[in-house]
């Protein structure tokens, strides 16, 4: 139906959940149903959400199952070789149409009474047409209802319920956009078969917050350190860069200096074996023209980008979704992909880190999750739940240094600016009641001391 809008009278006032100036924290963000139910209208319907990889969905018919907030949809390339992105609810009764996850077909056909959809979710026969609708029900109308719009950036397909948000390119800003390039870019990209999720009892935003955070490696991972799976200066470098983007988008993590790539370039090209924690990066990066790509500054990063507001880019070659089910409970799915002509020994090495270093087998994310969940039950007491949180870390010691390319960032030590900024970010997003709103409200990223 036409008729579905982004409702926006729902409002939470939040404006004091978080203080970019001190870096404080209302812990009942994690925990309030209200903020959930808003989140689920402001962030999750407003924004662009992942969708799937092109490459996952080739054929006609081909489709894939996914969710924007708690909006189950159906991502499926129809006969003309359109991607549609239809809510997986029929407008009899609002039963699922699909029940598969993935695979190929002709059409949806509902299992309650038998109403059948089209790829483009056009509603295209039901039982008794003639006998019990009298040949009086207008079909035209009583189709799945559509996102309202749907984009590809370098093949990653995304989409949002809401008509007016801006285009994809322009909501990914310069730093969205370069955390897709730095998986997009490495060449022609294969998705291996199986997207791996599990779910974890954690709010989905300190599963976010997580991905900025290089101050809980040593501790949280400690173990893995000790046995040596890890390296302790490959996972907890000192040399640290922050990029920061509009609407929320941020990559945070290790990243290293100019002197420092061209050293690391020179060693590697005169074949010198890898001596530093940063030369196999390094030479991940010279690859086809990932540098030219990524910028002077975006190619000396190698940190987790978050396009916001729950799609990181991690350097495993995967992408990880958060998606929320409700404000105690996060559902990851673990999307991996391969680089196509690239050396046997790489790939091989790549699929190994897949599998034990994240997902519900990897050796890191079975720490990080506990922990996430532990802070999520942190945040539920009548005692607990009404004290802050502490996200000051560098703040007011570093500098938003800019660039001539505009790649600007911050060069420093482990810090929370990817953090406070996420937090930022979700507090200008659910104070806004459109998409106007907050493009006329947003913060800019900060220059100079931050
Ligand atoms: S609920 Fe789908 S046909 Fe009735
Ligand atoms: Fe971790």
């Amino acid at each position: 139906m036409s008729e579905q809008l982004i409702t926006t009278d729902r409002q939470v006032d939040v404006s004091q959940c978080f203080n970019p100036q001190t870096g404080t924290l209302q812990r009942h963000i994690f925990t309030d149903e209200a903020i959930y139910q808003q989140e689920l209208e402001r962030i999750f319907a407003r924004g662009w959400n992942f969708m799937c990889h092109e490459s996952q969905i080739p054929a006609a018919g081909d489709f894939f199952m996914n969710w924007i907030g708690e909006d189950e949809v159906i991502v499926v390339r129809d006969r003309e070789g359109k991607i549609n992105v239809l809510l997986n609810s029929c407008p009899h009764r609002g039963n699922t149409v699909c029940r598969a996850e993935i695979g190929n077909t002709r059409s949806f056909f509902c299992s309650y009474h038998g109403w059948n959809f089209d790829l483009d979710g056009r509603l295209v026969g039901m039982p008794g047409e003639k006998e019990f609708y009298r040949d009086e029900i207008d079909k035209s109308v009583w189709g799945l209802s559509p996102a309202a719009k749907v984009e590809s950036y370098r093949g990653f397909v995304f989409a949002t319920l809401d008509p007016s948000a801006p285009a994809l390119a322009d909501y990914l800003g310069w730093v969205g956009r370069l955390g897709i390039d730095f998986l997009a870019s490495k060449g022609e990209l294969e998705f291996l078969d199986g997207v791996v999720k599990n779910r974890i009892q954690c709010n989905w935003k300190l599963a976010v917050d997580n991905l900025y955070d290089w101050y809980h490696v040593k501790v949280s991972h400690g173990t893995a350190l000790k046995l040596g799976l890890v390296s302790d200066a490959a996972m907890a470098p000192m040399d640290q860069m922050v990029l920061l983007g509009e609407l929320g988008h941020g990559i945070g993590g290790p990243g290293i200096s100019e002197e420092k790539f061209q050293d690391s370039m020179r060693r590697l090209q005169a074949g010198e074996p890898a001596s530093v924690w940063y030369d196999r990066n390094v030479a991940d990066r010279m690859t086809g023209n990932m540098i030219e790509e990524l910028g002077p500054v975006g190619k000396r990063s190698f940190g987790h980008p978050n396009i916001f507001p729950n799609l990181w880019v991690a350097l495993t070659n995967q992408l990880c979704l958060r998606i929320p089910r409700g404000p105690f409970e996060t559902e990851l799915w673990w999307f991996t992909f391969q680089v196509n002509d690239e050396p046997e020994e790489r790939r091989k090495f790549n699929l190994f880190m897949a599998n034990h270093v994240f997902g519900p087998a990897g050796i890191l994310e079975q720490d990080d999750g506990e922990n996430w969940s532990h802070s999520t039950r942190g945040a539920k007491g009548a005692f607990g739940k009404k004290l802050p949180l502490n996200f000051a870390m560098g703040k007011g010691s570093d500098r938003m240094e800019a660039d001539a390319s505009g790649q600007s960032r911050i060069e420093t030590v482990v810090n929370e600016h990817g953090q406070r900024w996420t937090y930022q970010a979700w507090q200008e997003w659910m104070q806004a009641d459109s998409w106007e709103t907050l493009l006329a409200n947003h913060s800019q990223p900060p220059q100079g001391d931050c």
